[in-house]
């Protein structure tokens, strides 16, 4: 079995958030489980630095709008799987973000660099090059073309293409005027097509061309054939109900160990708890915390209406006021990070806020806390949650998508049973929050019902061995 699999991001290569980590732990699974898997994304500077690649492809001409491209080929890092790369330094060669500039706006031609890879890949499947794939493995919205290059390829086509919706919200809509500067067909701007209201949506036409969906949760699957979570695409998910498929994410288990985490200062596992204490004393004294002895709960976020960040605020004088600590860090929306800075100001050796994107941070402080909050409007799958219970870190998430999937609520029966592993509330409000943080901190007077949440947790399986599992019988399924 052959797939290319095909993302904007890859960790520890280029990250923004999940979609980075899944496009590393997927693939380092399925090749344990003796699967040809190789990665396609493009040459950004990190990749070029980072890897040692060598030209597989020269001058191969994607677009007319495009110079000649380079296909270049190696291995990661860690050795886990064969990479290729898009190496066009038109596109990719720029300092800022994946796809904005330092200025948070979005870099204008944001659907030539992701049309161009959606392009490379489709020519993979029509097997120009030497790796000939049985199936590609598309990534949201910046390889949504893939299909429809496949679809209306006018050689022979020899791969089928499943499209993974990792995020409803990003849709990768642009101008029509791009149709031709991507060279794709006038036919395809259709209602049954790639056409979104007059726009062209990456996004909708992976969904309307490919083979076969899957996103990453049973509920997110169901949720997003809703009005509410569907993002103006719901009617065309529910068409292809029967061919749209919810395989829970897992976590790299060798990256997320708290036994052998190269961030952490003190190392521990569900035997020995003394190295979770002593990060947690690092941490509240690296962010300046004063009451190390006080419930911490952790936040690590993207700043944006999906993750409920204004939700929190009300709430903080409040969690505060109930003796714990609050450490966030994250970057996105300007006017929430502002808002979170003068709190800290506020509540300065109560509250810690860092607004940026740090790699240690993040495992020091799922190490450290106590409880991890996540009060998603909405979360496909989300990763921190399982981050959290590997390192006995009681997550208190929303009933929502991958969350109501993977996190099981505190209650008499479920503790009798031996599965609750952290505190779900529903409400979308502020109240909602409150409350389950008091619930989890009357738990946490309870030492010997917090040990067990935290070994129901540490001791649940969130590796990828079953997810990856799931994907092997997609792709046969799709294949036969
Ligand atoms: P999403 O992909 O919607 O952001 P996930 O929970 O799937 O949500 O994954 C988020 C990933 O990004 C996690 O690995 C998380 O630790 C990481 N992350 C998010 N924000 C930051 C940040 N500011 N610094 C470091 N890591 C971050
Ligand atoms: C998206 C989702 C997140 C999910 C990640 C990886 O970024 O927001 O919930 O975990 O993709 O699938």
């Amino acid at each position: 079995l052959k797939i290319l699999f095909v993302s904007a991001e890859v960790y520890p290569l280029v990250k923004t958030g999940g979609l980075a980590d899944i496009s590393h732990a997927l693939p380092k699974a399925l090749r344990q489980l003796g699967v040809d898997v190789r990665v396609l994304l493009p040459a950004y500077p990190p990749v070029l630095d980072r890897l040692t690649l060598t030209c597989e492809h020269d001058k191969v001409n994607l677009l007319h709008s495009l110079p000649p491209v380079r296909v270049l080929a190696g291995m990661m890092p860690d050795n886990s799987f064969p990479v290729y790369a898009l190496d066009c330094p038109q596109l990719y060669q720029r300092s800022g973000g994946l796809y904005q500039d330092q200025h948070g706006n979005d870099w204008g031609d944001n659907a030539l660099r992701f049309g161009a890879l959606s392009k490379l890949a489709a020519l993979f499947g029509q097997h120009y090059f030497t790796f000939q794939p049985d199936i590609i493995h598309c990534n949201d919205w910046q390889t949504g073309l893939t299909a429809t290059y496949l679809a209306y390829s006018a050689n022979p086509v020899h791969a089928r293409v499943v499209q993974s919706l990792h995020n409803m919200a990003y849709q990768g809509i642009f101008d029509p005027a791009i149709m031709s500067v991507l060279e794709l067909p006038a036919v395809s701007f259709n209602m049954y097509g790639l056409e979104y209201y007059g726009a062209v949506s990456f996004l909708k036409a992976g969904i309307y061309y490919s083979h076969w969906l899957s996103t990453v949760s049973p509920t997110y699957a169901k949720e997003i054939q809703t009005a509410t979570f569907g993002y103006g695409l719901a009617g065309l998910l529910r068409e292809r109900n029967n061919q749209l498929q919810g395989i829970l994410n897992g976590i790299d288990v060798d990256d997320w160990n708290p036994r052998t985490d190269s961030y952490l200062p003190f190392h521990y596992s569900s035997e020995d708890f003394t190295g979770k204490a002593k990060n947690k004393q690092a941490l509240c004294q690296r962010l300046g915390l004063m009451h190390p002895e006080k419930p911490l709960i952790a936040m690590i976020t993207r700043l944006t209406y999906q993750k409920g960040l204004d939700l929190v605020l009300p709430a903080i004088a409040d969690i505060l006021n109930e003796g714990a600590q609050l450490a966030l860090l994250g970057s996105g929306d300007k006017s929430l990070e502002y808002q979170l800075q003068s709190l800290a100001k506020q509540y300065q050796g109560r509250l810690s806020i860092t607004i940026g994107y740090d790699e240690t941070l993040a495992h020091q402080l799922e190490a450290g806390a106590d409880i991890f909050l996540m009060p998603s409007r909405f979360e496909p799958c989300g990763l921190n949650q399982l981050y959290s219970m590997r390192y006995g870190t009681i997550p208190l998430v929303r009933r929502t998508g991958g969350l109501a999937d993977t996190v099981t609520d505190t209650t008499p029966a479920t503790l009798d049973k031996g599965n609750a592993t952290g505190f779900v509330f529903d409400a979308e409000d502020h109240h909602a929050i409150l409350h389950s943080v008091q619930r989890a901190l009357l738990t946490y007077r309870d030492k010997a019902t917090w040990r067990q949440l935290q070994l129901n947790g540490m001791l649940h399986d969130c590796s990828w061995q079953q997810s990856a599992k799931a994907y092997m019988v997609l792709y046969q399924h799709v294949l036969s």
